[in-house]
């Protein structure tokens, strides 16, 4: 991440410094200066902050991210509806995905959380004997922390097991083991992960107060016991303005113990709007906490609970705050940014913001000329209806339903790339009443499903209701689906215009790209084939015959005179290509809604394709429009490409249809 210094004196070094080296450089690109991770790194300090999968998968958050923290928490994948949804049915698929990007990346990893009473899927709480809650407790931290020995570096072993006055939490643990549940948490996260360093943690601990008194008592029993403690976690969830005085105080008891610190869910959060004067009383907030924990040699690191405003929990936790992490909306460093550097002893010099990336579709479904692949989920009756339609005259008619489950569903495995963030998108209605309609996704991991809501809202019959959120598409699926559903039992539900997008390649900072037809060209002409072949290649790149579109060519052709012409161009590396196809409309009036057919000479097999929705049955290939390049004004192209693989020869298609017209080529 470049870098501008704000400080003169700051500038004035890095001249000397080049002069010195005599280096001709501009002094605007000399100017760069360390990241606050290099800050910390150089001292010897953690800066952390909370990773999310979806976050992780925002080439944004991925930008201040790599750059500026040396070590990460695990959001909520770590947690125990994440990690053991059901009894003694482990799934890590969510926080390995943290683990390996803080293995990638070089970055420390903290490991939140074995026992708390939160985010406990149900049946952790269903009645049991003292001995069987006990097990329970013993297989699940014996479990996560035995799947991640040697990766991380800290646990919170028990979170947040306190009351404001210092008493025990009435959790299920408490309730049902008593304090000794904290002794046996421990005692199994040493016995299943020797190297790893043990930590409660909680909030409200910051100063000397009842409760930070409470877990200092704890922790001295533990250690009088022999019980294995190594620290313990300030979370640090604070108010602007409200620093407790005692905090230094605070964190010198407990390294007096032999216990490190950590600071571990840093965020200052201020009313909203938040005016220059607020911010700069953050500033100095975080200037305090920062530099109360850098000025004692236990406290060894702190972590901010997430890297801007698009990932903080504070908006929907505490309504009217936010604007509580050193990164805003923008992804720009807040005054509080170079106020920690300082804490640590850096010069500050304010990073560039990342470059809004393109949106690239990967898959659109406008139902103007069947189902494309949708067919039933239950007992339900999917099928192709012009009663309504939200753009054009088609859309997806499920009726006969049943159960809220039921609705139109669609294969999708073959079309995502796994550890991609997707926006997916969707346009829902009922024929009468209202539901709250779900768009979600159904991923299948060997024998485990898992139902994965992206978006849901209320679908009402007189209008259509969009329905778009994120998807994080985690890696090691064997089978994945997306479906609508409603809460509405039995009512007829009509479903259109679906759209998948990711993010496409992505851009310097300073090359911002804005969802076009002009972004389809980048992504495949960037596209390099190593690095994009692979997670399709490892996968079946089967396409159902009853998956493709049929298209009927006379619904979409042009009106005027048609015509087109067809450059096909590939990047063979042997075994598998990136076919790149422009197809230019050399009629005399605009072409709306294109299909482009042609039948492959040798046994080429598409397993991924861009800027287009492509299938493929036997020879034959099927590509139509994405929703945002269906407009082929007379005499302009539309771009897309796909990766495939072959044996043999690598011949090219002789013959291309568009809408049913032969083209030339070019
Ligand atoms: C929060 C997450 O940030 C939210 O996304 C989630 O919905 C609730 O939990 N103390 C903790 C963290 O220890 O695990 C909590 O994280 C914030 C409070």
């Amino acid at each position: 991440m470049r870098q501008r210094r704000v400080r003169a004196a700051g500038i004035a070094a890095a001249v000397v410094a080049l002069v010195a080296g005599g280096v001709s450089v501009l002094p605007a690109l000399a100017a760069a200066g360390p990241t606050l991770a290099q800050v910390a790194t150089a001292r010897g300090f953690s800066i952390g902050t909370a990773a999310g999968v979806k976050t992780l998968a925002s080439s944004q958050w991925r930008y201040v991210a790599d750059t500026q923290f040396n070590s990460v928490t695990m959001g909520n994948e770590g947690k125990w509806d994440a990690t053991e949804p059901a009894q003694g049915q482990f799934d890590f698929a969510a926080a390995d995905f943290i683990a390996d990007y803080a293995r990638t990346t070089g970055k420390r990893l903290r490991g939140h959380t074995l026992v708390w009473h939160s985010q406990l899927p149900a049946w952790v709480s269903t009645d049991r004997t003292a001995a069987e809650q006990r097990q329970v407790l013993l297989d699940h931290v014996t479990g996560v922390a035995g799947h991640f020995k040697n990766k991380v570096a800290q646990w919170d072993v028990v979170n947040e097991p306190f009351n404001e006055d210092g008493t025990f939490r009435s959790s299920v643990w408490y309730q049902r083991l008593g304090e000794d549940y904290i002794a046996d948490a421990l005692t199994a996260a040493r016995a299943a992960d020797p190297a790893a360093k043990l930590y409660i943690n909680d909030y409200n601990v910051e100063g000397v107060n009842a409760k930070s008194t409470g877990l200092y008592n704890l922790v001295q029993r533990l250690q009088a016991r022999g019980v294995p403690i190594d620290g313990v976690g300030l979370q640090a969830h604070l108010i602007v303005g409200q620093v407790p005085s005692t905090l230094r105080q605070n964190i010198e008891r407990f390294t007096a113990l032999g216990l490190k610190v950590e600071i571990t869910e840093l965020d200052v959060r201020i009313p909203l709007p938040a005016d220059a004067s607020e911010l700069t009383q953050q500033a100095a907030d975080y200037r305090a906490v920062v530099g109360a924990c850098a000025a004692v040699a236990g406290c060894t690191g702190v972590t901010t609970w997430g890297v801007g405003e698009a990932d903080s929990w504070v908006p929907a936790f505490f309504p009217g705050y936010g604007a509580a992490l050193l990164f805003d909306e923008q992804w720009r460093a807040r005054p509080a940014y170079s106020a920690v550097v300082e804490a640590l002893g850096g010069t500050p010099s304010v990073p560039e913001p990342p470059a809004t990336p393109s949106l690239v579709t990967v898959a659109s479904w406008p139902f103007e000329t069947g189902l494309a692949g949708w067919g039933s989920r239950g007992s339900e009756v999917t099928t192709a209806s012009t009663a309504a339609a939200h753009g054009g005259t088609g859309s997806v008619l499920s009726s006969g339903r049943t159960a809220t489950w039921q609705g139109p569903t669609r294969p999708v495995l073959d079309l995502l790339t796994p550890g991609k963030l997707y926006t997916v998108s969707a346009w829902a209605r009922t024929a009468s009443g209202s539901g709250t309609a779900r768009l979600s996704m159904q991923r299948q991991n060997g024998t485990a499903t898992r139902y994965e809501n992206v978006s849901a809202n209320t679908a009402i019959s007189t209008t259509w209701t969009r329905l778009s959120g994120d998807y994080l598409f985690l890696p090691g699926a064997t089978a994945l689906s997306v479906y609508l559903e409603t809460t509405d039992t039995t009512g007829d539900l009509y479903l259109d215009d679906v759209t998948i997008q990711t993010e496409g390649t992505p851009t310097s900072a300073s090359a911002s790209a804005s969802p076009s037809v002009s972004a389809s060209v980048s992504p495949s002409a960037s596209r390099s084939p190593s690095a994009s072949v692979s997670p399709s290649a490892s996968r079946s790149p089967s396409r159902s015959p009853s998956g493709s579109p049929s298209v009927s060519p006379s619904s979409s052709a042009s009106s005027g005179g048609t015509g087109c012409a067809v450059h096909y161009a590939k990047n063979d590396w042997g075994g598998g290509f990136a076919g790149d196809v422009t197809v230019t409309n050399t009629g005399s009036t605009a072409v709306t809604g294109w299909t482009l057919r042609w039948t492959f000479a040798g046994n080429q097999q598409v397993s991924q394709a861009w800027s287009t929705v492509l299938t493929q049955s036997g020879a034959a290939v099927t590509a139509v429009n994405a929703a945002w390049n269906g407009t082929i004004p007379a005499g302009a192209s539309a771009n897309f490409g796909f990766l495939a693989s072959y044996t043999g020869g690598n011949t090219d298609p002789s013959a291309f249809t568009l809408n049913g017209t032969a083209c030339t080529l070019r």
